[in-house]
């Protein structure tokens, strides 16, 4: 299977690249060891058009198709997977969310600053007992007037603190799927506040947090979609979530066997270069066969996205095999750098922990099995 891409999309790969580079990669080691939240990157990215990628023009987005934007967030992965991550849950589950379920008052009022990149979105599924299985949530919206009140505590949102807006997922009815229903909910709100913040072991400059909800007033035009239809927006939205998190986990495994191109062939012992080394030059063509397996199963599930076709399982095995991929690249970027790989001075330190994550958010790679199984067999 050959991809051709288009003018435009090999255009907006370049862009991304020459921004990534310039101003993406020299900020990511500091960023990554104080934590910081790269808001000045994301308000460039914004005017660039990189935050509103999937958004239609009406709305004063790029409708750059999922394609552009895979290859787009791989390259912002290659130089700063925290940066990648925060721009992956804004456009692929919030935008698209929004833009699929929203009001005209609701597209207007977050859609479009969102897609110049004004605030960033946020999506709170995950609680504390709800991880895999987000219909054990406990999380519930009760109806009062045109109000509901929301009680409950969400766990590990990505900028779930520096976002602007937070697609909030709740219980309006007691059991099953059809008792989710998600709103639009935001800082300004009483009873809504910021938890604990996580210390993590990578992806450091994007904020993990908890979010606490106590009888926090939510005005019922607030609501996405219908009552009921929570979940379902949930899981459309994770599809499109999985590509991206596929073409980040892409970006990362990219950065690591560039980094070992580089280093093998300047690195010297018993008097040649590491790339001088069939055991080492082996381990390279590994890695990069490894990296562009996962590039077309994240090209193929970007493109069938793209066509309007049922994404999803395609979307979970990209996710699920370049993230595994990540994996083993960014570890055998180590092994090549030797001792020098495990120290911070060397990106492949932070590339490791980088990846470390992809095999389990967004579903865990258990959860993407189970997706495709269902997809190919039917559900048990
Ligand atoms: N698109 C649309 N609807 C879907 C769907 C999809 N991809 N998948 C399921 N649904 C619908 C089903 O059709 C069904 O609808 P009906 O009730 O109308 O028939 C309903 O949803 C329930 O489906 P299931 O019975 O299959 O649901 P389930 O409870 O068995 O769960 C699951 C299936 C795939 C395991 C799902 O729970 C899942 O994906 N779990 C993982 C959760 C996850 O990915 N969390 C990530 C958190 S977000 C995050 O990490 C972001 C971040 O910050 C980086």
């Amino acid at each position: 299977m050959a991809f051709e891409l288009t003018k435009e999309q090999l255009m907006i790969q370049k862009m991304a690249r020459e921004f990534a580079a310039k101003e993406l990669a020299p900020l990511a080691a500091e960023r990554d060891r104080t934590h910081e939240y790269p808001a000045d990157s994301l308000k460039k990215m914004g005017d660039l058009g990189f935050l509103g990628m999937l958004v239609s023009e009406k709305y004063g987005g790029e409708n750059a198709g999922t394609v552009a934007y895979s290859l787009a967030l791989s390259e912002i992965a290659c130089a700063c997977a925290s940066t990648a991550v925060i721009m992956s849950v804004h456009n692929s589950i919030c935008c698209g969310s929004i833009e699929k379920y929203g009001t005209e008052e609701q597209k207007e009022e977050f859609l479009r600053p969102m897609a110049a990149g004004a605030f960033i979105g946020a999506f709170a599924l995950t609680e504390p007992e709800a991880g895999s299985d987000p219909q054990a949530m406990t999380c519930t919206a009760v109806r009062d007037g045109d109000h509901y009140i929301i009680n409950g505590t969400k766990r590990f949102i990505t900028s779930g603190k520096n976002g602007g807006v937070v697609i909030l997922l709740a219980r309006t009815a007691e059991k099953g799927s059809r008792g989710i229903s998600a709103f639009l909910v935001t800082h300004d709100f009483a009873g809504f506040s910021v938890g604990r913040i996580e210390d993590k072991m990578g992806q450091c400059a994007s904020d993990t947090v908890d979010l606490l909800f106590n009888d926090c007033r939510v005005p019922a035009s607030r609501m996405l979609g219908s009552e009921g239809e929570g979940f379902k927006i949930a899981m459309s939205g994770l599809d499109a979530g999985r590509i991206g998190i596929a073409s980040l986990s892409l970006g990362i495994a990219q950065a690591a066997l560039d980094e070992s191109i580089r280093y093998s062939r300047n690195r010297k012992q018993f008097g040649q270069n590491l790339s001088g080394f069939q055991g080492l030059r082996w381990m390279i063509a590994d890695m990069a066969m490894d990296v562009e397996a996962a590039r077309l199963l994240v090209l193929n599930a970007a493109a069938v996205k793209e066509h309007g076709e049922n994404c999803t399982a395609a979307a979970s095995m990209a996710k699920c095999y370049a993230s595994e991929m990540a994996q083993r690249v960014t570890g055998q970027a180590i092994q090549i750098h030797g001792g020098y790989g495990y120290i911070k001075e060397y990106p492949v330190e932070r590339f490791y922990r980088d990846a470390r994550i992809t095999t389990i958010y967004e579903g865990t790679n258990q959860i993407q099995r189970i997706v495709i199984a269902n997809e190919l067999l039917g559900r048990q």
